[in-house]
């Protein structure tokens, strides 16, 4: 059975060894906007694997380490200068890819929850106002045609974005007697099989590189076992002619 055993764990070892080298830790954004006003609050998540001894996590917003060590990174009431990306990493995780984050000066803003779209996501769009404060009669816009309006302030979301999504969009309404409009903001959908959505390279040759273990091993195991087998065959073969003999008879 030890013969079965070894090359399993040999196979277990190596898997989960290559896979702790490659896993990414991951920021989240809760609220999920990647453009926000000032004095909104934002907590970005690190999504990672932690290490009993080391629990910390490492924060960088725009390439610079930050001091903050928490899995959460709360910022409280933004300003301009907390625009920018953020990364993060884990004791057990390698470092995450950069997420965007921007802070703007205004009384509406227009708020996507990614910066690229691909065909058939669904795109969320929310007209923010300073503070929250209410805004009434609000009609969202695309290319400078209405697409929706809500009486009273309303998320607006295209389930399934097609390519005629594309273009730019704003959203106006009235805060108090006010009639404001937020910037306009370019909305891109990508073609879910350009080259940028296909698996990245490090997947694939790591896939491989299981497989050519798992070759190496199964042969390794095989040629033991036949080994193994001739060795017994060769030191059993005269005394099963002994043991046979005197039945013969
Ligand atoms: C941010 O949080 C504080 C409390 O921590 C709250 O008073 C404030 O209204 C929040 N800001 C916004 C824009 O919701
Ligand atoms: C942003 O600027 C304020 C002063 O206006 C400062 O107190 C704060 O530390 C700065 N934050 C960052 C992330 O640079
Ligand atoms: C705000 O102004 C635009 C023209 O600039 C107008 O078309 C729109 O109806 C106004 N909105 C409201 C709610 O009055």
């Amino acid at each position: 059975m030890w013969q079965l055993i070894l090359p399993t764990a040999l196979v277990l070892t190596a898997f989960s060894g290559v896979r702790a080298g490659l896993q990414k830790a991951v920021v989240i954004l809760d609220p999920e906007w990647v453009r926000v006003l000032e004095e909104d609050n934002v907590t970005l998540r690190c999504q990672g694997t932690f290490s009993p001894e080391d629990n910390s996590t490492k924060w960088f917003h725009n390439q610079s380490l930050i001091s903050h060590q928490d899995a959460n990174y709360f910022i409280k009431s933004a300003r301009v200068n907390n625009s920018g990306t953020y990364r993060c990493k884990t004791a057990l995780s390698t470092l995450s890819d950069p997420v965007q984050l921007d802070v703007h000066i205004g009384w509406l803003l227009l708020q996507t929850t990614k910066w690229l779209f691909q065909e058939g996501d669904s795109i969320q769009l929310r007209c923010h106002s300073w503070k929250n404060k209410p805004v009434n009669k609000v009609t969202y816009l695309h290319n400078g045609k209405g697409k929706k309006y809500f009486h009273k302030n309303s998320e607006y979301c295209i389930p399934k974005a097609t390519y005629n999504d594309s273009g730019s969009y704003f959203c106006r309404g009235l805060i108090g007697q006010k009639n404001i409009s937020s910037a306009s903001i370019h909305i891109s959908i990508g073609d879910p099989m350009s080259p940028s959505s296909f698996p990245p390279w490090h997947q694939i040759t790591f896939c491989l590189l299981i497989g050519l273990l798992f070759a190496i091993d199964t042969m390794l195991y095989f040629s033991m076992q036949r080994g193994l087998q001739s060795s017994v065959a060769d030191y059993e073969e005269p005394k099963f002619h002994w043991s046979k003999e005197p039945q013969d008879k």
